[in-house]
């Protein structure tokens, strides 16, 4: 059979790799898709770099709609990244009959519905296994090994650059604003980390698994999105003392009332595997009904790993290239006609209905009926305490010091109810800083 052929938008660090892996192991690929698999055109707007990358022999353009109006082209993969022209031009590819890969979650988790509507109905695949944890095939273990399970709940690192960050403040006893400097100047974080601290990246990914794993549409407007930005090192010792170790988790949760989609730093037992993930690498637990606890670890970044998932979703596509479109696995894991339904009976439920515990944080004067009073507004509210540790006010503030920190943690309670009496704790005239709260994930 005759190689399929693929257009690539978009050769930077991730298209690159793509094109080097698929040369040094063509062999292997070709055995196991059945066919070749070739790119014979590239796009970018930097055509000299491009050309260094591909050497002579594969034909280099600066204009990507070149590549969706060849009809030789089979596959584009979409490399270019963002909402604007690249949702545009997967668009078109789509409506001139391509399949299309892509890395963007962020064009999925925002457009996904119209994209996958689109698909559906020109009977091409979009394939997307480098959008999520890079080069951890988490998208083919939710779509199709976990697909006898009725999934309970996915937590994930799913953000190498702030798990960087988090693990160096843990590390070195830093706080986020110094740690950020050192990652840029690493290369660990981007000049403009936005999308990075702020969790909107994870939020992107747990989108997109949330999807896939509970069979709704993406909604990604609806996600609870918090980052790293405002912790401090002392949440990251005081956290450590009790056991748990801070991470920024994108979880998604089969709850009684619908589906929690939230990204927030979670404190996380110290003893969990998931807490022992450091650096930039990512993790992903997956718990089904039939399985129980699965764990799914690797690089979340990078040229060569983020191409081994591009490439994964390539060899798909030219084995199922000649299949009927209603026999192909489904873009969200099930069937299209069935993800709208199920809204009705798992919607994404706001922030003020999840249930969780806390660690909550109170900088207090050291006086007598201090902790009388805080835990009297937790006991009234029907929170119930877990532990309470609370330190020398040496050891806070300095010799001579009047004042200290209280820590608390909590046993399960509804975030609507943690909101109140967290307010009502702040109000207290004894209460001297804004109060702390991190969620905590048990994980079990
Ligand atoms: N910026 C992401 C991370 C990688 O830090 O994990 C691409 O999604």
């Amino acid at each position: 059979m005759k190689p399929i052929q693929v257009g690539l938008l978009g050769i930077g660090t991730v298209g690159s790799g793509v094109f080097n892996v698929l040369q040094r192991n063509q062999e292997e690929i070709r055995r196991r898709a059945g066919r070749g698999i070739e790119i014979t055109m590239v796009a970018d707007l930097d055509v000299a770099r491009a050309r260094a990358v591909v050497g002579e022999g594969i034909q280099v353009v600066n204009d990507a709609r070149a590549i969706i109006a060849n009809p030789d082209i089979d596959i584009v993969i979409e490399l270019i990244g963002g909402y604007g022209i690249a949702r545009a031009l997967v668009l078109e590819a789509i409506a001139a009959g391509k399949h299309v890969v892509t890395a963007n979650k962020a064009l999925l988790a925002v457009h996904g519905t119209e994209i996958f509507a689109a698909a559906s109905a020109k009977g091409v695949m979009v394939a997307f296994e480098a959008a999520v944890a890079g080069g951890i095939p988490i998208i083919k273990a939710l779509r199709e090994g976990l697909t006898a399970n009725r999934i309970q709940w996915i937590a994930g690192i799913i953000n190498g650059t702030t798990n960087f960050i988090l693990s160096e403040m843990r590390d070195k006893g830093l706080d986020f604003d110094v740690v950020l400097k050192e990652a840029q100047r690493l290369g660990y974080a981007e000049a403009d980390p936005t999308f990075d601290i702020e969790g909107v990246d994870a939020a992107h990914k747990v989108t997109l698994m949330s999807a896939i794993a509970f069979g709704i549409p993406v909604q990604f407007d609806k996600a609870y999105v918090e980052g790293i930005t405002k912790l401090g090192a002392a949440d990251i010792k005081y956290a450590e003392q009790l056991g748990y170790r801070i991470k920024l988790l994108g979880i998604t949760k089969r709850a009684d009332k619908g589906v929690e989609l939230r990204v927030h730093p979670s404190l996380v037992p110290a003893k969990r595997l998931i807490a022992n993930v450091e650096g930039a690498m990512n993790a992903v637990v997956v718990q089904g009904d039939a399985v129980g606890s699965t764990l799914y670890y690797g690089k979340g970044a990078g040229s060569e790993p983020t191409a081994s998932a591009v490439i994964a979703d390539l060899v798909d596509i030219a084995r199922l290239h000649t299949a009927d479109p209603e026999h192909r696995v489904p873009h969200l894991a099930f069937q299209a006609n069935t993800l709208a339904d199920a809204m009705g009976t798992l919607p994404l439920l706001p922030m003020s209905e999840v249930v969780t515990s806390y660690y909550l944080r109170l900088r207090v004067a050291d006086q007598a009926g201090v902790l009388a009073k805080v835990t009297g507004l937790l006991a009234e509210a029907g929170v119930s305490i877990d532990a309470v540790l609370q330190r020398e006010a040496d050891e806070v503030g300095g010799e001579g010091s009047t004042q200290t920190d209280l820590i608390i943690l909590t046993h399960d309670t509804r975030e609507g109810t943690m909101d109140a009496v967290i307010a009502q704790m702040q109000a207290l005239p004894t209460v001297l800083a804004p109060i702390t709260r991190i969620r905590k994930e048990e994980l079990n």
